[in-house]
């Protein structure tokens, strides 16, 4: 059926200052090459399969972290771990402050005590986990390529691809063995640069099992 024109809703055209348009926060723990951890905040992600695409801001220490180790682990956080996040959104591993964080962030070595997160070591990979982060996703690097550069070919932002190589689930949170409870997980999202909770569920797909 075709519209009548009067159907249409109006339409800005629009230069969005925030482009986030709402995915799940993750918290990226990983090492350098002296074994020292970093967690890294982190929402554009994508999984297809037991594969994960990350976007990274190549000034981060996550970002270097991964490409030096070739390892992490992405941690997922319920939505009300929002507070712990926010309390280690200003901070980088990386010291000194890359230029285009100075006066917004500072160089934090701790993250896991500046956010009050308790590691725990993981099964396949060296970098540890977050025991609060109840869905834990063992990654090894597979691919990465330069998204963005500086005129003068600076790299900005990558496209990185892990695979999942093990997942650790909180109890509570398995069924019929090798699922995770949609009823029971409760993601946080990032939307437009506030934090949400999911809300009612309204559906579900012809291929869901549980
Ligand atoms: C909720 C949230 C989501 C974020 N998403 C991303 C992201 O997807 N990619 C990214 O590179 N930085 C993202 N950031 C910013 C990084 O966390 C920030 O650059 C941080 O300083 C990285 O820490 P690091 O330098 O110790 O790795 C996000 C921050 C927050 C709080």
């Amino acid at each position: 059926m075709i519209n009548k024109k009067e159907d249409i809703p109006v339409f800005l055209t629009i230069q969005p200052k925030v482009l986030y348009f709402g995915t799940p926060v993750a918290l990226i723990t990983s090492i350098d090459k002296n074994a020292k951890t970093n967690i890294g905040p982190i929402s554009s992600l994508w999984a297809l399969g037991y594969n994960l695409v990350i976007g990274l801001g190549c000034d981060s220490k996550t970002y270097q972290n991964i490409i030096e180790i070739k390892e992490c682990v992405v941690n997922l956080p319920s939505a009300d771990l929002f507070e712990n996040i926010e309390k280690i959104s200003n901070l980088t591993g990386l010291n000194p402050v890359p230029a285009n964080k100075s006066g917004k962030y500072r160089y934090e070595e701790d993250k896991f005590s500046a956010g009050n997160f308790q590691p725990m070591a993981a099964e396949v990979v060296t970098p540890p986990a977050i025991a609060s982060c109840p869905i834990q996703l063992e990654c090894v690097l597979q691919n990465h390529y330069i998204v963005e550069s500086t005129i003068d070919f600076i790299p900005l932002i990558a496209s990185v691809h892990m695979k999942v190589v093990n997942v650790r689930v909180h109890e509570n949170l398995v069924i019929n063995q090798d699922y995770i409870d949609p009823s029971k997980w409760s993601p946080l999202i990032y939307n437009f640069r506030h934090y949400y909770a999911l809300g009612e569920k309204v559906g579900k797909n012809f291929r869901a099992d549980v």
